[in-house]
């Protein structure tokens, strides 16, 4: 029904607007997309990009189906202690996970292997059967803690891609940044789009 399955968490660093146009693309490229929001997310959302989500996931869900014009069961939003959904087990979970923005909280979280939330669970999930987690983090400067739950996060084979966006092919407009990093994260799912230029292009 769909082309494939990928679980998009969402936590509470800056940077908002990327999920939101990362949530287009997955959409547009027919993923069937699990969603989970943090508190913090929501806030951010709220305080950048005037995002009111509703609260209650079935009016979260009916929500996002029109918003998005999506088929139905598209987007499946999920509360953070839905510990009966798909993926918070590796025998139904999807094998590719995106964590963007990643709080250096939720980063630290999954370094350690809490799982004391959906997101952090679903992360743990993807590291045990060695499936593909990418993680987008926001800080400046990055502490040594940072980097060193980064480097736990790298050896065990997760993609650690800053939300970091180059210049060179000189944006004019934040849309242009974040179709930037957007662009990164479907290569590296290797999902075919057609979102901004290619260097050389
Ligand atoms: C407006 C706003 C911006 C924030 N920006 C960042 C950020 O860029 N990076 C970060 O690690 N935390 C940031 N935080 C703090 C996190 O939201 C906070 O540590 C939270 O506990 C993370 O929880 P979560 O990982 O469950 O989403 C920000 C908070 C707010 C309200």
């Amino acid at each position: 029904m769909f082309k494939s399955k990928v679980t998009l968490a969402v936590t509470g660093a800056s940077g908002s607007g990327y999920f939101l146009r990362l949530l287009k693309a997955l959409v547009e490229a027919d993923m069937q997309i699990y969603l989970l929001l943090s508190d913090a997310a929501k806030i951010v959302l709220k305080t950048e990009e005037n995002e009111d989500w509703p609260e209650e996931v079935d009016d979260l869900n009916f929500f996002l189906q029109n918003r998005y014009q999506t088929k139905e069961k598209q987007i499946v939003a999920l509360t953070a202690k839905d510990w009966f959904s798909p993926v918070a087990s590796g025998s139904s979970a999807p094998d590719k996970m995106i964590i963007c923005p990643c709080s250096c909280g939720t980063l630290a979280s999954i370094a350690q292997g809490l799982s004391n939330n959906l997101i952090e669970r679903s992360a743990d999930v993807i590291l045990k059967e060695r499936g593909q987690l990418i993680v987008m983090p926001r800080e400046t400067p990055f502490s040594t803690i940072h980097l060193r739950n980064m480097l736990t996060l790298s050896e065990l084979g997760v993609t650690v891609m800053p939300l970091a966006p180059g210049f060179y092919h000189q944006p004019q407009t934040i849309a242009d940044l974040q179709d930037f990093m957007v662009a990164r994260v479907m290569d590296h799912l290797k999902i075919s789009h057609k979102i901004g230029k290619r260097w050389c292009e």
